[in-house]
C-alpha cells in the first residue's frame, strides 16, 4: 500500500500532472472537451487564485504522479457566518492500469483530512467518483437544473463588453439576495473568467468597470450544439433585463441560437423573457449534483443538507467543468 501525498504546490511538475489528467479523460463529448483544456498553463492557473493555493494528495510511482484529488480554495460568502472559507474537490483520476486499488479512495481520505476542521468541502462529482464521495460522509445537497430557450433575434439592448479587468470593491451578488454562494469579487471574477488560459469567456457589464449595476458572462460551448451558456449573472433588477436583453444579441451574433442555464434558481429567467425550458436528464451532459461536508465532522445531519439546500445559490461559474 502506498500512502498519499499532500502537496501545496506542482510547480516544476504541471506538464506530469496535465499528462495524467489528460490520460484519465477520455469517451464522452464532455469529457473530451475538458480534456484538450487540461494544459500544464491551465493547472498553474487552476491552482491558484485569489482565494489561495490548491492542495493536492498524490500517488507517485518512479516520480510520476499515477492518482490524484486536489482541493482548490474558494471563499464563500454566507449571510449568517459572513466570509468562510471552502474547498471545491476539482480533479480527482486514477491513472487507467492502477484503478480498482484503492487510490482513490485513500487519496480523497487524505485530502479530506489535510483541511482545516469545519471548513465548508464541495464536490460536484460525476458517476465515477459519486459513490466514494458519499462514502466518506459527503452529503447530497442539490441537483442543479439545466435549463434552455432560442435567443431571441429582435433584441436591441446595448451594454459594455469589458476589455479591461473589473476593479469595483466587495461582493457584485450583493446586489441580489442570496444566502450562501462563492462570493464575486472583481478579483474572483478577472481571475475566473478574464485569466483563464484555456477558454474565451464573453462579459457584458451594466454600469461602469469600477462601480458596474450589473454583471453576466457567458462562454461558447459548442461539442454538440452551440449554445451560449451563462455562468454568472448578477446585478439590480434593471441591469439584469438589459444584460438579458444584450446576451440575446450577443449570442446571434457569435453564431450561438441557444441560451443554456445551469443553476440551483434560474438565474436566466426573468418575467420579461421567455421561460426557460427544462433540459431532461438524458439529454444533459453530466448529471450535476452538489456534494457537501464539513471537514473534520462526521456526515452532516438532515436538517443541515436541508437548510444547506434552501441557502445555497449556485451559478454555472460555481464549478470547474465550464
Ligand atoms: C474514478 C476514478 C478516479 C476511480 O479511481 P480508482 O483509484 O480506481 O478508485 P478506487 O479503487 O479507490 O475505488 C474506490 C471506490 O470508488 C468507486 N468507484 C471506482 N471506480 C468507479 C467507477 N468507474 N464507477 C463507479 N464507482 C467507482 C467504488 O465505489 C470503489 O469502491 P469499491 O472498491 O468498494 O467498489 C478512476 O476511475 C478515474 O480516474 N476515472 C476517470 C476520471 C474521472 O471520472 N474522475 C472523476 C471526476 S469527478
Amino acid at each position: 500500500m502506498t500512502t498519499p501525498r499532500v502537496v501545496a504546490s506542482i510547480e516544476g511538475s504541471e506538464l506530469a500532472f496535465a499528462l495524467l489528467l489528460q490520460d484519465g479523460f477520455s469517451g464522452s463529448a464532455f469529457a473530451a472537451t475538458i480534456k484538450r483544456e487540461l494544459t500544464p498553463d491551465f493547472l498553474s492557473w487552476k491552482y491558484s487564485s485569489p482565494a489561495g493555493k490548491s492542495v493536492l494528495a498524490v500517488v507517485e510511482r518512479s516520480g510520476v504522479p499515477i492518482a490524484m484529488v486536489s482541493a482548490s480554495p474558494l471563499r464563500l460568502q454566507d449571510r449568517n457566518a459572513g466570509v468562510r472559507r471552502a474547498w471545491q474537490i476539482g480533479d480527482i483520476v486514477t491513472a487507467l492500469p492502477h484503478r480498482g486499488q484503492g487510490l482513490f479512495r485513500d487519496c480523497l481520505a487524505a485530502l479530506v483530512a489535510s483541511l482545516p476542521a469545519g471548513d465548508v468541502v464541495l464536490c460536484y462529482p460525476n458517476a465515477n467518483s459519486r459513490r466514494e464521495l458519499l462514502n466518506q460522509g459527503f452529503t447530497a445537497v442539490v441537483d442543479l437544473a439545466y435549463s434552455a430557450r432560442p435567443a431571441l433575434w429582435w433584441s436591441r439592448a446595448s451594454v459594455n463588453r469589458l476589455v479591461k479587468p473589473l476593479s469595483f470593491f466587495g461582493d457584485l451578488l450583493h446586489l441580489g439576495s442570496h444566502d450562501m454562494h462563492v462570493a464575486r469579487d472583481a478579483d474572483y471574477l478577472n481571475w475566473r473568467y478574464l485569466d483563464c488560459p484555456s477558454r474565451t469567456y464573453t462579459v457584458l457589464i451594466e454600469g461602469a468597470a469600477n462601480n458596474p449595476e450589473g454583471v453576466l458572462i457567458f462562454r461558447r460551448f459548442n461539442d454538440v450544439l452551440p449554445i451560449a451558456v451563462i455562468m454568472d449573472l448578477l446585478g439590480t433588477e434593471a441591469a439584469v433585463v438589459r444584460l438579458l436583453s444584450q446576451l440575446d444579441r450577443e449570442a446571434r451574433k457569435q453564431g450561438l441560437p441557444v441560451i443554456m442555464t445551469i443553476d440551483a434558481q434560474p438565474v436566466g429567467e426573468h418575467p420579461t423573457y421567455p421561460t426557460m425550458l427544462r433540459v431532461p436528464r438524458p439529454l444533459q451532459p453530466k448529471r450535476m449534483t452538489l456534494l457537501a461536508k464539513i471537514a473534520g465532522a462526521p456526515t452532516p445531519t438532515s436538517a443541515t443538507s436541508a437548510e444547506w439546500r434552501r441557502t445555497w445559490h449556485i451559478q454555472a461559474g460555481d464549478w470547474d467543468g465550464l
